[in-house]
């Protein structure tokens, strides 16, 4: 397993927690950091030694912010052709990220700016807490979202309002992020990342299958046309029956009691 230096990893229950700890720099995302977000998707991925987490909160250190960006010094000096690679890197692991057969929070506490926004798009959904500011503030710096954001902002938010955020640069808060379905719930700061746990417990506590067969037809989904979508969706369903996990869910129901999903 790789050392990482500026990422640690909790398990419990069948949750994951990673988090971006450069507290220091408001967990800004340089190169180090972006090389070991890939790497912590191999370790969730298929192969991976944290392969059986149910659940992945996504989140970072010091209470102040999630991820403040892409790191401005690291960037200072960068030739165009450094430039295009630095993206791509922060693409490549955003993009591991998202391809992950597990459910990803990106819990929000404090601010999610250009690349931390971007990072936090590219999990299944974001809870934030009331304390979080949300933007695209590259035009500031004379450059535009460059980890994904002009693409999944124009998706999750669509692109009228993605528009008014990058070009404008300016922050949201919490309730506003609500408000335009960048976010898809906010609690209160005091104990955010226990409400956040327990959001993730219960998704843990269904049936995995199911779980990340939704995910996989929700994503394989959102760039085709509907109706390949629907098609994908029959064969999904129609695959999940035969899982235990199916007859035990519909068995439980029938019978009145909880079901204890296996995850076959
Ligand atoms: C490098 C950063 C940073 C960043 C904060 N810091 N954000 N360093 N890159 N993105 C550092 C500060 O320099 C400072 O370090 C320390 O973190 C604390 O930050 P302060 O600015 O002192 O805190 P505060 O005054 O509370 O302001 C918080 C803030 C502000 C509003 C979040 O830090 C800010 O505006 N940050 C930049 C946000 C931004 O523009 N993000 C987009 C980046 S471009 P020192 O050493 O001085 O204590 C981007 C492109 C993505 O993300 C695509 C790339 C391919």
């Amino acid at each position: 397993m790789a050392d990482f230096e500026t990422l640690t990893f909790e398990s419990a229950d069948g949750i994951v927690t990673v988090t971006v700890n450069r507290p220091q720099k408001l967990n800004a995302l340089n190169e180090q950091v972006q090389r070991e977000l890939w790497a912590a998707a191999q370790r969730l991925g298929p192969d991976g030694d944290l392969a059986g987490a149910a659940v992945v909160i996504l989140t970072g250190a010091g209470g102040k912010a999630f991820v403040a960006g892409a790191d401005i010094k690291a960037m200072i000096d960068m030739t165009a052709i450094q430039g295009r690679d630095f993206s791509a890197l922060g693409h490549r692991a955003f993009d591991a990220i998202e391809a992950l057969p597990m459910p990803v929070i990106a819990a929000v506490d404090g601010f999610a700016l250009g690349g931390g926004l971007e990072l936090a798009m590219s999990a299944d959904f974001i809870y934030a807490s009331q304390a979080s500011r949300f933007g695209q503030p590259e035009v500031n710096l004379g450059v535009i979202p460059g980890y994904g954001g002009t693409q999944r902002l124009a998706r999750l938010v669509g692109p009228a309002k993605a528009r008014e955020l990058i070009y404008t640069g300016e922050m949201i808060d919490a309730a506003e992020a609500l408000r335009i379905g960048l976010v898809a719930q906010v609690f209160p700061t005091e104990g955010f990342m226990a409400a956040v746990r327990e959001r993730a417990a219960l998704i843990a506590k269904r049936g995995a299958l199911a779980v990340t067969s939704a995910k996989r037809v929700i994503n394989a989904g959102l760039d085709v046309p509907i109706e390949r979508g629907c098609e994908m969706e029959r064969q999904a369903f129609g695959l999940l029956f035969g899982t235990e996990d199916r007859r035990e869910g519909m068995s439980a129901f029938l019978e009145r009691r909880d079901p204890q999903f296996k995850g076959r």
